[in-house]
């Protein structure tokens, strides 16, 4: 199927050119749409970094398109040295962010191309690195696809859900994960009631996922990421829907920081709780969540950022961890785009790569 267009609309994409990447700067969503041209190593590494695009499939399909990019600056003479040269990038986009699996995922399978490939000239590889970072981009808008269906099939019409960060379309290429199904119910005529954590301190869910949402007509509440108990208790939420940056092999996964925490809470309400994600963020070579690194970010964005003045004194120690990881005894499924996945899920994610 051709998805030249959605792959256009998505938050990043190849201009048309051919030899830049084009994102939105989600760094300055809800207020402002903003549009980045990325062409050097350098920026592509800092928008990744700096959130600019961010989400675990977002930021896979960004370094695939940098990867095509990269390579029509490398040198076109000599085979060894446009190797050399590549290599050297990779490593250097995948050293942008530690979590996410997608990253290296996606650097990897575009290496994986000219390693395959030795006895092409560089032309003749570009042409293959660009089908293969399209074939990422298209590949993902399909899984998201799928997920959403799969995820839609979890709930009933009028149900709440309560998600956490944004794993949206702004996250991947189209739809999303973990607000999928909202999406995909609406645009079918099923509503949900979607409550959205805030998710601090880089507030992906008030900037991104209800400024999604909301623009879809899907009916969104924003809460405080410290309210998610109290909308339980009340009641008001039937399952909870999030997205993931790495799942190991035995079902623990990585995502927003705050994550576990709604886990534990829907499991003391007992509320179904389910991370939605593509086999890209699976990773069966880490196997559970303490072998995740999981990425210490700027203590600035805990003390003044978002904010008119600072909320805390320039001096005080802060803790900032990008994520934490969900135990897999907390997870009621695995949604992918290759089926729902029950516990066991060590045997059970296994069998999805067979
Ligand atoms: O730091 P971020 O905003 O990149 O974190 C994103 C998340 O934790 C998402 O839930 C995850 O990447 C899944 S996106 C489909």
């Amino acid at each position: 199927m051709d998805h030249s267009k959605d792959r256009m609309e998505g938050s990043v994409h190849l201009s048309e050119k051919g030899d830049s990447i084009v994102i939105l700067d989600q760094r300055l969503l809800p207020n402002r749409l903003v549009y980045r041209e990325l062409k050097t190593a350098e920026e592509i590494y800092d928008a990744i970094k700096t959130l600019a695009v961010r989400g675990a499939p977002a930021i896979g399909i960004c370094a695939a398109y940098g990867m095509y990019v990269l390579s029509l600056q490398a040198d076109g003479e000599d085979m060894d040295a446009f190797r050399a040269a590549m290599e050297q990038n990779g490593e250097y986009l995948i050293s942008s962010r530690p979590t996410a699996v997608n990253l290296s995922w996606a650097v990897r399978r575009m290496l994986g191309v000219i390693g395959k490939n030795g006895e092409k000239n560089v032309p003749e590889i570009r042409e293959l690195l660009l089908q293969e970072s399209l074939a990422i981009h298209d590949e993902d808008i399909e899984m998201c696809f799928r997920i959403s269906e799969y995820g839609l099939s979890l709930v009933k019409p009028g149900d709440g859900i309560l998600t956490h960060c944004n794993a949206g379309p702004l996250a991947t290429s189209k739809y999303g994960t973990a607000i999928g199904p909202m999406l995909l119910g609406k645009e079918r005529g099923i509503d949900f009631k979607v409550f959205s954590d805030e998710t601090r301190p880089l507030l992906q869910g008030a900037r991104l996922t209800s400024f999604e949402l909301q623009r879809a007509g899907v009916d969104v509440t924003l809460i405080c990421d410290n309210m998610a108990s109290l909308v339980m208790k009340n009641g008001w939420v039937q399952a909870c829907f999030v997205g993931c940056d790495r799942i190991a092999a035995n079902g623990d996964f990585a995502n927003k920081i705050g994550t576990s925490g709604v886990a534990i809470l829907a499991k003391h309400y007992g509320i179904p709780f389910y991370s939605l994600g593509p086999t890209s963020t699976i990773d069966m070579n880490c196997p559970t969540g303490a072998d995740i690194r999981i990425e210490q970010r700027d203590p600035d964005e805990i003390r003044t950022m978002w904010y008119k003045e600072p909320m805390a004194l320039p001096e005080v120690k802060c803790y900032n961890p990008a994520f934490d990881v969900t135990d897999h005894s907390l997870l009621t499924a695995i949604v992918t785009d290759r089926g729902i996945v029950y516990p066991p899920f060590d045997v059970n994610l296994k069998k999805l790569f067979e």
